[in-house]
């Protein structure tokens, strides 16, 4: 089973990489991987990064919600921009990009704790519970109070509803990074309440998958390295515990059940 991992060299026979030494790469679901040394895996430095962090905000989550939020939303100081998921992996670290960026910053996310989270931790300017408001009328009533000039910039992870919400609210010329839609992922068609919207507001909708853009990860990992280091991005995770709890922990992330990265530790 695929799956990104860090972990330590236990054996080597490359010069360039010691017994100890800390490395990044896609391990898979099991507790030892061999590595050539030749790009599969990658030396990483721990001394003011946690391990586990290059696996969320200075991994491949971090740098999917960098890709999105710089090069598709394309901020703007005092823009409003959106982000469901936004207590998770990718939501996160594009709130909190964002208000680096001098953005009005509006989460969606799942119960009271994350959205205080999102909020309180994270620096978000407003935090909705979507659970609080099963009525779709009354979801977008609670979305349009928070985003009175309308939203510029939608980063979407879980479409459906929530999305659906979103578009209506969703300036003239906005741009909406197509980076997930969990809420479809159990394989049921997600459909899309009024399509017409993505003209009559002229907005732009672009899907990305991130590994296609790997000439850019060195400029973005080294940007969230950096804010990591220095406490100016901040994240939370989820540890599963051995290997026999990774099925149910990802059951779980689907339930919307973690808070922050899902990880699962091995050994
Ligand atoms: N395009 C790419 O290259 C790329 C790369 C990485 C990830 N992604 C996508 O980015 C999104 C976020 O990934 P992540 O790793 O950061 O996960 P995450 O946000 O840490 O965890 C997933 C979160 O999605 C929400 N969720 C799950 N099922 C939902 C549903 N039916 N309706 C509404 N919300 C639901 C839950 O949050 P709440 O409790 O707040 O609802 C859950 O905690 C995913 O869609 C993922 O597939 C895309």
């Amino acid at each position: 089973m695929i799956g990104g991992t860090v972990g330590e060299v236990v054996e080597s026979r490359n010069d360039k990489y010691a017994v100890g030494d800390k490395v990044v790469g896609f391990g898979g679901w099991q507790l030892y991987s061999t590595a050539t040394g030749k790009g599969d895996v990658t030396k990483v430095d721990t001394t003011h990064i946690p391990l586990s962090a290059y696996l969320g905000s200075v991994g491949m989550p971090g740098m999917t919600a960098w890709y999105g939020l710089m090069k598709i939303c394309e901020p703007k100081a005092g823009e409003t921009v959106c982000v469901d998921a936004a207590s998770g992996a990718v939501g996160s670290v594009v709130g909190q990009l964002a208000k680096l960026k001098g953005m009005h910053v509006v989460g969606i996310a799942g119960g009271p704790d994350k959205c205080a989270y999102v909020r309180d931790e994270l620096g978000f300017d407003e935090c909705i519970d979507y659970k609080a408001f099963p009525e779709p009328a009354d979801f977008y009533a609670a979305l349009k109070a928070v985003t009175p000039r309308g939203i510029d910039c939608h980063f979407e992870n879980v479409g459906g509803s929530i999305m659906d919400a979103v578009l209506l609210r969703m300036n003239a010329f906005g741009r909406i990074a197509l980076c997930g839609m969990i809420s479809g992922y159990n394989g049921v068609p997600i459909p899309m309440a009024a399509p017409q919207l993505i003209l009559q507001s002229r907005l732009k909708i672009q899907g990305f998958i991130v590994s296609e853009h790997m000439n850019l990860w060195p400029e973005g990992l080294g940007e969230l390295g950096g804010l990591v280091a220095t406490g100016k991005l901040k994240f939370r995770e989820s540890i599963a515990d051995g290997l026999a709890s990774a099925p149910q922990a990802f059951f779980d992330l689907l339930k919307g059940k973690n808070f922050g990265k899902q990880l699962v530790k091995l050994v």
